[in-house]
């Protein structure tokens, strides 16, 4: 018999690359989003298309469109289908949006997760439970590192002991963490909870930019997407204060599914792994401006504005060496070059 696989956001840029994945590898793929990503960030963010493309694309794919918020509606579901696997991608991620809503952002981030993991005790506790948290729950931290000031980029020296990235021992307190990060570290720490207390297969994954095709840009989430989604349609990009020297580390949604995969395969109770492009795939604003007009041919439209957003991070590189470790046959595909240029063809099709 079919395995089933819950994903929630499952029209989003994670949750929809878990459809497809987890269908190529024979699950049923049951998906809800209710399209809040319209409501967060505007019409022109809305995932209504990917749904549509799910539904026809995806064989076996069952989509519902309940809000995760929704008590009874999730347990109808819940009380309906045994999942084998649940992804909860669905959120309301960005840091700066949560500002001005944090009770919307904390139903939807935090309330939610709890709803969705006390059904999968209730009625699929054999399943595995993956979380995508964020690395906005170690909060600004980062910030006080003494960085080098490079030409495009800030960064650290070779024999700094972060050089290769922030691993899992970094600590989350005494440090600002915006509303969202408070939010998803709240939810976080349950779906630990779940694995240790509850004694149930539960794994969080503390993730930093994610990229691919997917994605439906907007100025407050979906960095490279919005910035290429600027080149293509000749639109003036907004930099935040550090000079454009800031550094994200990209990894794309297809090879988080992957490490999805692994951890299914061999899943732990409660464990936390930070997972992100790491050494292997990084770059500045300044540097992605400059790749993005490579690939696009043409002059990049921005403009700066000398103030950072509140907790923003100067510099961000994950050590993905835990993961690595508990699962050695991992690997990265893609580099964030061939990121951007997949997104560019993506727009231009
Ligand atoms: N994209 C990134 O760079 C990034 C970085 C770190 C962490 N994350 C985390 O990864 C996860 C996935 O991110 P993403 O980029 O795919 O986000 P996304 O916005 O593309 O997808 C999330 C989906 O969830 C849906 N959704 C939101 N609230 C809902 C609700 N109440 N009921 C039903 N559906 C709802 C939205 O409509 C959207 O389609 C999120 O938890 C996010 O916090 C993302």
């Amino acid at each position: 018999m079919k395995k089933t696989a819950l994903i929630t956001g499952s029209c989003g840029l994670v949750g929809s690359e878990c459809v497809r994945f987890f269908s190529k590898k024979g699950f049923r793929v049951i998906g809800i989003d209710n399209d809040l990503r319209q409501f967060f960030f505007g019409d022109s963010a809305s995932v209504k298309e990917n749904k549509f493309k799910l539904i026809e694309e995806v064989k076996d794919y069952l989509h519902f469109d309940l809000d995760i918020r929704n008590r009874e509606d999730l347990k109808k579901l819940f009380k309906e289908y045994k999942f084998d696997l649940i992804i909860h991608t669905a959120s309301q991620p960005s840091h700066d949006w949560a500002k001005n809503y944090p009770l919307i952002d904390f139903e939807v981030n935090t309330f939610a997760t709890l709803n969705i993991l006390e059904n999968f005790r209730k009625y699929s506790p054999g399943g595995v439970f993956i979380f995508t948290s964020t690395n906005k729950v170690y909060g600004d931290r980062v910030n006080s590192f003494s960085f080098l000031e490079l030409d495009k980029r800030y960064d650290l020296s070779a024999n700094d002991p972060y050089y290769q990235g922030i691993d899992e021992n970094f600590s989350i307190d005494s440090t600002l963490h915006s509303i969202f990060g408070a939010d998803k570290l709240s939810a976080d720490i349950l779906v630990q909870e779940y694995g240790r207390y509850f004694g149930l297969k539960t794994g969080v994954f503390r993730l930093g930019c994610i990229s691919g095709p997917y994605h439906k840009p907007a100025e407050l989430h979906g960095f490279l997407s919005y910035l290429v989604k600027c080149a293509v349609y000749n639109k003036e990009y907004t930099i935040y204060g550090y000079k454009g020297k800031q550094v994200r580390d990209n990894i794309h949604a297809y090879d988080l599914v992957t490490a999805f995969y692994y951890f299914y395969l061999n899943p732990k109770y409660g464990e936390v792994y930070n997972l992100g492009g790491g050494r292997y795939s990084n770059i500045s604003i300044l540097e992605a401006i400059e790749l993005v007009e490579k690939i696009a041919k043409k002059k990049f439209r921005f403009c700066y504005l000398d103030s950072p957003r509140k907790g923003d991070h100067i510099w961000w590189i994950t050590d993905n060496s835990k993961f690595r470790k508990d699962y050695p046959s991992f690997n990265l595909s893609y580099k964030v070059e061939m990121i951007l240029e997949e997104i560019y063809q993506n727009y231009k099709r």
